[in-house]
């Protein structure tokens, strides 16, 4: 008999407590998991590495870096040719692309892999 009335405003806070993070998620992107280690790693390395050029401008540069943003989803990259394949931005991470700079030396494979699985993020 007790238990009906005790469950029922418990019942009532967590269904409050559902609607409440229902319209305020705790990240910003409520439609997206959290990002994983290996993404997480990847995304300091890109604010360390790849950000200055590809999300502030960089007018000096003769070619304007092209946004990154779901980089990975699209059929080619941002050259509008070359297949938007993991592969093949790992070669432009480590071999470079005209004014972009290699990362050989710079980055491990582990760090290119994470880096490119903070792409998918992006
Ligand atoms: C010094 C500036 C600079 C830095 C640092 C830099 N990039 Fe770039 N990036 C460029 C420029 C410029 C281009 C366009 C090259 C072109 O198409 O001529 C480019 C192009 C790219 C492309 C598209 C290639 C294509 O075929 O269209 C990818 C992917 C990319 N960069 C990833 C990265 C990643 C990941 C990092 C960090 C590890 C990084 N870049 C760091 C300047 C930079």
């Amino acid at each position: 008999m007790c238990e009906g009335k005790l469950t029922r405003p418990m019942l009532f806070s967590s269904l409050l407590s559902a609607v409440v993070y229902s319209m305020f998620p705790l990240s910003a992107t409520s439609c997206s998991r959290p990002l994983t280690q290996a993404e997480s790693r990847g995304q300091l390395l890109y604010r360390s590495h790849c950000y200055e050029c590809h999300d502030e401008s960089q007018p000096e540069l003769k070619k304007a870096p092209p946004a990154l943003h779901n980089v990975l989803a699209h059929r080619s990259l941002p050259d509008g040719v070359t297949p938007a394949t993991e592969e093949n931005v790992r070669q432009v991470i480590v071999y470079g692309l005209h004014t972009m700079p290699p990362f050989s030396g710079r980055l491990t494979d582990a760090q290119v892999a994470d880096l490119i699985a903070f792409l998918h993020r992006k």
